[in-house]
């Protein structure tokens, strides 16, 4: 036997099973090759090349003027770094709604473009038919529910979603209409925990949340969150693991201070 042991890419089908055995999902953001190469060394098991890279690494107040390109470019750099994790690429604003034939080329070029291994997308009824389509392709689906942030515009802010009993009841109907269509599972984002409890209950699919609660069959958080590298964003479901912000103003204050007084580099540091 090989003494390096056989690394076993996590597949749709796997998480399925890990719901059935009620095993939780650990699931990242990452959107270039260096941190994705750390995040799945780390083990976890799903990867989103959200269209968070929009705020986070754009630094725009939405995630609605990333394009397909830039997403592509994200998608590939950190498929190139990945070697177990499940690799999900968000398909960003404008590219799926309202045209299911659009929305089915969108999902071929991150295919094509990236190597991932599945495509992202928000919305339920409104988007049913291109989500269908697109699993035509064999392309795998991951659905996105509650709190959408590329419908901003239309909520106008970005508190909980689902609240009352009405949009509880859709959102109940979409995620069973997802599964219906195929989706291998659902993110359910800034709701309440008993509902995110409820669909997980009612769905064969495993139901990913951040701020869903933790009777759901997954979590998945903004990496560049979870490491303290944004500071300004501090929802109630945030829980900050590292404070990367303080490591890297403390090193380049350093490194500038020796700059500036002469002590780097040094003679060894030289050639
Ligand atoms: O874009 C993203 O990072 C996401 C997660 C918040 C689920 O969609």
């Amino acid at each position: 036997m090989s003494v390096h042991q056989e690394i076993r890419k996590v597949t749709t089908h796997r998480l399925t099973e890990m719901k059935s055995r009620g095993e939780k999902i650990a699931m990242l953001t990452a959107y270039d090759y260096s941190l994705a190469r750390l995040v799945d060394e780390a083990g976890v098991d799903v990867i989103l090349v959200g269209d968070s890279a929009s705020n986070v690494m754009a630094g725009n107040e939405t995630t609605l003027p990333i394009t397909l390109d830039q997403m592509i470019y994200h998608g590939a750099s950190v498929v190139r770094a990945v070697k177990r994790a499940l690799v999900v690429v968000d398909l960003p604003f404008g590219t799926y709604q309202g045209n299911s034939r659009a929305a089915l080329n969108s999902a071929i070029r991150i295919m094509k473009e990236t190597a991932a291994d599945a495509v992202k997308l928000e919305g339920g009824k409104e988007v049913i038919k291109s989500v269908k389509r697109i699993l035509t392709a064999g392309i795998p689906v991951m659905g996105h529910l509650g709190l959408m942030p590329q419908s901003i515009n239309k909520y106008g802010t970005y508190a909980v979603r689902a609240k009352d009993e009405e949009e509880a009841e859709k959102l109940i109907e979409d995620a069973l209409l997802l599964q219906e269509a195929g989706c291998f599972s659902v993110v359910l984002e800034k709701i309440p925990a008993s509902l995110g409890k409820a669909v997980a209950e009612k769905l064969s699919i495993p139901v990913i949340g951040i701020g869903a609660g933790g009777n759901v069959d997954g979590q998945v958080l903004v990496l560049h969150d979870m490491l303290g590298i944004t500071q300004q964003f501090s929802p109630r479901f945030l829980r900050r693991y590292a404070s990367l912000a303080d490591t890297v103003h403390e090193a380049v204050g350093k490194y500038a201070d020796d700059v500036r007084a002469g002590n780097f580099p040094s003679e060894k540091e030289s050639y």
